[in-house]
């Protein structure tokens, strides 16, 4: 009564007990003895480069799959909510930008050592004006990839910006378009100029997925940012 099954149909007993007995003793000498082949094999000088081979190749595996993850952003929910980037790009003379070339030679990589300008003096040179023409205090920062800085208005100084190192959207608040603003992007490979007049806005979002962005702000007023100096948060779509 314990398995009826195994009575009313004996075939399928024997089945299986064949299966187990006989195959897997047959199936492991085989692997056995191709195992203790293949240790013997290791153990011989000549295996060496076939060794060196596969940890090359394992290796090669790794980097492609940490390459191609890398390529994806780190933070996808800020670089993507926020705007599409392509669809948003102005005159850089409506934003008070200039960018040039890192590459070698430029105007501001006059030879291989790479490249060096002040900022100060090429605003006034390219004309566009309304920047600090001192610098008072300065500010030197990093913007981390889908990081974002600015988005608020100084009322009390004039501010130059140095830009480089990723793709990085520069905002400014022009009230000559109808959405209030002009916005470029800065390559990854350009170093850009930029000037906000006491009383404008601007806003800084790096959009590159791995790099990081470098800025130097330069401020013709010791200013300590405060409400009743300055207004926060201007552009609500770059909050979200
Ligand atoms: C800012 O620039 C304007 C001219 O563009 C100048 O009149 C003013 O003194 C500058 N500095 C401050 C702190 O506003
Ligand atoms: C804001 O900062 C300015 C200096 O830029 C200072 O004179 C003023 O007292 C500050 N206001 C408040 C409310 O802290």
């Amino acid at each position: 009564m314990a398995n009826p099954r195994r009575i009313s149909n004996p075939i399928n007993t024997e089945i299986p007990i064949h299966n187990t007995q006989i195959y897997p003793s047959f199936h492991s000498q085989t692997l056995e003895s191709r195992f203790s082949r293949l240790k013997l094999f290791f153990k011989k000088p000549h295996s060496f480069p076939l060794l060196l081979s596969i940890f090359l190749l394992l290796t090669w595996i790794f980097l492609k799959i940490h390459q191609e993850n890398s390529q994806f952003p780190s933070n996808p929910t800020i670089t993507t909510k926020r705007f599409s980037i392509d669809e948003n790009q102005d005159r850089d003379a409506d934003a008070n930008i200039i960018r040039f070339s890192t590459g070698f030679p430029s105007l501001i990589t006059k030879d291989n050592r790479g490249w060096m300008l002040d900022p100060v003096s090429i605003a006034l040179d390219s004309g566009i004006s309304g920047g600090a023409l001192i610098c008072a205090s300065i500010h030197v920062g990093e913007i981390k990839p889908g990081g974002l800085r600015g988005n608020h208005r100084h009322h009390t100084c004039n501010e130059t910006f140095l830009i480089w190192g990723a793709r990085t959207v520069f905002r400014l608040e022009n009230s000559g378009f109808e959405k209030g603003y002009a916005q470029v992007t800065v390559g990854g490979d350009e170093v850009a100029v930029a000037v906000s007049p006491s009383g404008s806005a601007h806003a800084l979002v790096n959009m590159d997925s791995t790099r990081s962005t470098f800025i130097v702000g330069c401020q013709d007023r010791v200013i300590t940012h405060n409400n009743s100096n300055s207004d926060f948060n201007v552009w609500e779509d770059l909050n979200s």
